[in-house]
């Protein structure tokens, strides 16, 4: 299963969830190997360390050449692939998607489009979009399905993930109702991640939110988007659609 985390929109929490939905996919007991595609490298400085072994990096694995993902400290099951700062640079090829033995392949995208962007897109089974429920982020919203119909992107794969989520703000509340009301529940999933310091925090100390503080709020949010798309996968495979 291939799934790209897009927003062009800067600061939506794009690498959180990259690196904590591969977290609870592992501790879900599904191989996972997450890719840092973004040049800034957010993902692998938080989760990346220095003293694993693996060969190969974003910038190789893009191009279709073989990687040997390095194995995430303190997170059985997971495994990442590194940024670079060239990772977006070349031509992309397509082998790399398919992850051994049927796992999963979580891909964290920069800010920003590119064609190359487009290109992992149209291969990837699932494009999940988290995004902060204001107007901007419904503005945004608007602007990327543009580009995704652009290229041929079939909305079926789009996933809207509502992060950073306040019940106490009424703009939250009301955000949150619009989405659902126009892209329909199959579209806007039924997890949200609600906004936890503790999400915030552990990427400083290079954890996962299942190492840094297994009993919050936020580790109880990715754990259920996990469980999700893991249900929303077999429900798939059972009606026999392809490509999941
Ligand atoms: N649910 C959350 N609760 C609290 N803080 C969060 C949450 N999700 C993300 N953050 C914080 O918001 C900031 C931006 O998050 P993140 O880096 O995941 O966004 P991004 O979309 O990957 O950004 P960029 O576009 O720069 O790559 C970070 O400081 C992160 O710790
Ligand atoms: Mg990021």
């Amino acid at each position: 299963m291939r799934v790209l985390i897009y927003n062009q929109k800067g600061g939506v929490g794009k690498t959180t969830t990259a690196i904590n939905l591969s977290a609870a996919l592992a501790v879900e007991g599904h191989e996972t190997t997450v890719v840092d595609l973004d040049p800034q490298m957010h993902l692998t400085a938080a989760i990346g360390g220095s003293d694993q072994a693996g060969t190969g990096t974003a910038a190789d694995w893009i191009s279709g050449k073989p990687v040997q993902p390095r194995k995430v400290t303190g997170s059985p099951g997971l495994s990442l692939v590194p940024g670079s700062a060239d990772a977006l640079a070349g031509k992309v090829g397509e082998a790399q998607f398919q992850h051994p033995n049927g796992g999963w392949t979580i891909v964290d995208a920069p800010p920003g489009w590119s064609e190359a962007l487009g290109q992992i897109a149209s291969l990837s089974d699932l494009v999940i979009c988290p995004l902060e429920p204001d107007f901007l982020g419904l503005n945004g919203l608007n602007q990327l399905l543009r580009r995704m119909s652009e290229v041929g992107f079939d909305r079926d794969r789009l996933r809207v993930l509502i992060a950073r989520y306040s019940n106490r703000l009424a703009v939250h509340r009301e955000v949150r109702g619009k989405l659902i009301d126009r892209f329909g529940s199959d579209t806007v999933l039924p997890v949200v991640i609600r906004s936890s310091v503790r999400l915030a925090e552990a990427p400083g100390l290079g954890q996962t939110i299942f190492e840094y503080a297994p009993k919050s709020t936020g580790a109880s949010d990715y754990a259920q988007l996990a469980r999700t798309l893991i249900s929303q996968r077999s429900l798939a495979r059972s009606q026999g659609r392809p490509r999941t």
